[in-house]
């Protein structure tokens, strides 16, 4: 065999390797569209439901999907874009850990025609996402105020009422959110001086709860029971979610206070975690907030698929995100108690009374 036919014969043999390559490439994902799903963390009940929600919605419909948690980790959380847009995925639904720390890979994601899906927490500071899904995170806060300002009748009440507030991390954009549309309804209050701080921590930053951590949120409240209510009572702790909640529950029962006695603080949360209806069940925390995180989940597939068909997602509304108006579909949202838990969770079939077992 002379030197030009042995190298036609290898030119062959590299382009049938190649060829096999590709095709098990392709077989990987059946040949299917894969779309990235990154959610922030597990230690939030909601997310792993989200996360699967999302996937099996997809894959119902026919895409293939990659799903991942970051420990909120934004490094991790990074990485995983990374490996996301070198695995071929063609749109990439990301409830960010910090929206600022992901603006370089979004930016790769965008120079590849990958499209971006803000899923629950809106991309701030970049003009690479497309469409962003989520609920209305201001009234999240307001339907937490007002249920205290009912609770305590606090345009006709003398007060003085103590009150200490546990937000969100400043990372998570829904945090401000929520924190001002508290404020909305409080800062009067506050101003008056029917509510009291004792602890004197009132800004967003202040009364911030890292990674919205449980375990932060009770010893802060540890913290300030034992530097500032020696000699008073806590009437109101107001939580910005579940995990929240639970942990400032649970220093608060630690502290003596019994369920159910009328010096029993109002401690309020969101999300509806199965954990927390338990607490609500027995009288430790006196509501949350019912997201239907299926319709959130619905809505992310819908706009994503709108996406890549080449079309626009439904909206009903934008967010500005300090960069653009960023076309938004904002979902609705419920506040539950004692008293409404059964049928807005168990009738609408979001839990089975074996899940609140
Ligand atoms: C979500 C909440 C959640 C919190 C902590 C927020 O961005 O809107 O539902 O409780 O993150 O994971």
């Amino acid at each position: 065999m002379n030197i030009k036919l042995l190298k036609r014969a290898a030119a062959v043999l590299l382009t049938a390797i190649l060829c096999l390559a590709l095709a098990s490439c392709a077989d990987s994902t059946g040949g299917k569209t894969m779309i990235g799903i990154a959610m922030p963390t597990k230690s939030v009940q909601r997310w792993e439901r989200d996360g699967e929600n999302i996937k099996k919605g997809l894959e119902d419909a026919g895409y293939s999907t990659m799903v991942e948690f970051a420990n909120d980790d934004t490094a991790l959380q990074v990485s995983q874009l990374e490996n996301m847009i070198n695995r071929g995925c063609k749109a990439i639904i990301v409830a960010a850990i910090d929206s600022v720390s992901l603006s370089t890979v979004l930016e790769q994601a965008k120079a590849k025609g990958i499209y971006i899906i803000s899923y629950d927490r809106l991309l701030t500071d970049t003009q690479n996402v497309d469409f962003y899904v989520t609920f209305d995170n201001k009234k999240v806060g307001t339907e937490m105020a007002q249920f205290v300002s009912d609770k305590l009748d606090l345009p006709n009440a003398t007060g003085p009422f103590n009150l200490e507030i546990s937000s969100g991390p400043p990372s998570d954009n829904n945090a401000g959110i929520i924190y001002s549309g508290m404020m909305e309804i409080l800062q009067q209050y506050i101003d008056s001086g029917k509510l009291v701080i004792p602890s004197g921590q009132v800004t967003a930053a202040e009364t911030a709860i890292d990674n919205w951590e449980l375990a932060n949120s009770q010893t802060r409240m540890e913290n300030l029971l034992n530097g500032f209510y020696t000699d008073k009572k806590i009437n109101v702790a107001i939580c910005a979610n579940d995990t929240i909640g639970r942990g400032a529950a649970n220093a608060i029962l630690a502290a003596g206070y019994t369920p159910g006695s009328a010096d029993y603080p109002i401690i309020t949360g969101q999300d509806c975690e199965i954990a927390t209806i338990q607490y609500i069940i027995d009288g430790k925390q006196s509501m949350s907030i019912f997201k239907d995180t299926r319709t959130l989940g619905s809505r992310a597939i819908e706009a994503t698929i709108a996406l890549l068909d080449g079309k626009t997602p439904t909206s009903n509304g934008v967010s500005n995100n300090k960069v653009f108006d960023v076309p938004t579909y904002n979902c609705e949202l419920v506040a539950v108690t004692k008293d409404n838990y059964k049928s807005v969770l168990i009738d609408s079939g979001y839990y089975t009374e074996e899940d609140l077992k």
